[in-house]
């Protein structure tokens, strides 16, 4: 192979297909794809993704660490044994006992699987910056639990010790070993189906469902004011979520759209399956980690709002909704994230972001 001075090829380089050109050939956007491009995945240019580049632009526009939220109020309400009730207390741990390793997950399944199957360098470069945002949602974690001086053994051995925490986990882990299995190819139908699957399973599941009873706790507590700093960083992570969800889903339905036969009869049963379960383990873990009422909340309230968000997801990437007339019993979260900032390509091309790191919410 003609590779460039001091370049060895490298894993994720793909030579230019070969043909009557040479190596060297420019690349065209004709020969860029999401997944099997024949193109060199080193040149981000000429743009092919508009609103995966779009969305990078975004996300660096919207930067924040968890070191410029002040804890102060969190800590003394904590401290205060009149602070809270027994079950926010149980409510805060688990919720943390569950994001804690959520976003570990998260970042493994990017930056050892999901973007060494995606070939579209602008979709490469937004996954390289939603892999530092996830470092810095578990940085977020860690210095809430830091914060509170919770006990650290307990709240990250969760996903160990917690049953309704390892369901969900446990339901994640083969879709993420599929990707970063390094035996794991593309480029047969079977293969793709199967990271179409996966990828469906991270952007519409992990990221678009099982966050939502956790992120609709803290954040209630937030609007009670308790809790406020922990309520804010939350806020700016449910900010990247969305996105992170949005962006899994075009890219899902790019991958539809450039490969039309994986989308199969067969294969949307096999998904509504997978969905279905995934609202059941996250309705576990709302009735787990509020097993009375607690902030104006109860667990078969989720049982709705579950229902409701899976609707959208199916909606989303085009199979049939699943839980016809359900309706969302929290509309302050929707005010929060769905109108604002769930819109994503293949729905509409307005998109508001936020122009610097600054939220505003009440
Ligand atoms: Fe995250
Ligand atoms: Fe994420």
């Amino acid at each position: 192979m003609n590779a460039l001075p001091g370049l060895q090829p490298r894993a994720g380089f793909v030579p230019p297909s070969s043909g009557a050109g040479t190596v060297h050939r420019r690349i065209r956007v004709e020969d860029k794809s999401i997944i099997n491009s024949k193109a060199d995945v080193n040149q981000l240019v000429p743009f092919k993704y508009k609103w995966a580049w779009e969305k990078y632009i975004a996300a660096c526009a919207n930067h924040w660490m968890p070191q410029e939220v002040n804890m102060s109020r969190d800590i003394a309400l904590w401290k205060d044994p009149n602070g809270l009730t027994d079950d926010e207390r149980r409510l805060i741990t688990r919720n943390l006992g569950f994001f804690v390793t959520a976003d570990s997950l998260a970042a493994n399944n990017i930056v050892l699987g999901t973007y060494r199957h995606i070939t579209a360098p602008e979709c490469r470069q937004y996954l390289l910056r939603q892999a530092f945002e996830e470092a810095i949602h578990t940085h977020a974690y860690q210095y809430i639990v830091e914060s509170l001086d919770l006990d650290e053994g307990e709240v990250f051995n969760a996903y160990h010790e917690i049953g309704s925490i390892r369901d969900k986990d446990e339901f994640l882990i083969p879709f993420i070993d599929t990707l970063t299995n390094p035996a794991f190819k593309t480029g047969t139908p079977q293969a793709d189906q199967e990271l179409l699957k996966s990828l469906i399973v991270f952007s519409c599941l992990m990221e678009g469902l099982f966050f939502y009873v956790g992120f609709t706790q803290i954040l209630a507590l937030g609007r009670q004011n308790k809790m406020t700093g922990s309520a804010e960083q939350y806020m700016y992570i449910l900010r990247d979520e969305s996105m992170h969800c949005n962006f899994g889903i075009d890219l899902v339905n790019q991958i539809k759209l450039e490969n039309p036969h994986l989308w199969t009869a067969e294969f949307r049963e096999e998904l509504t399956g997978i969905f279905r379960k995934a609202v059941e383990l996250e309705y576990a873990y709302a009735e787990d980690t509020m097993p009375r009422g607690v902030l104006g909340l109860n667990a078969p309230m989720f049982k709705e709002y579950l229902r409701f968000i899976c609707n959208r997801r199916c909606q989303q990437i085009g199979l049939e909704v699943m839980y016809p007339g359900a309706s969302n019993p929290f509309p302050w979260m929707a005010e929060m994230i769905d109108l604002k900032k769930e819109r994503n390509f293949f729905e509409t091309r307005v998109i508001e972001y936020q122009t610097g790191g600054a939220l505003n919410w009440e």
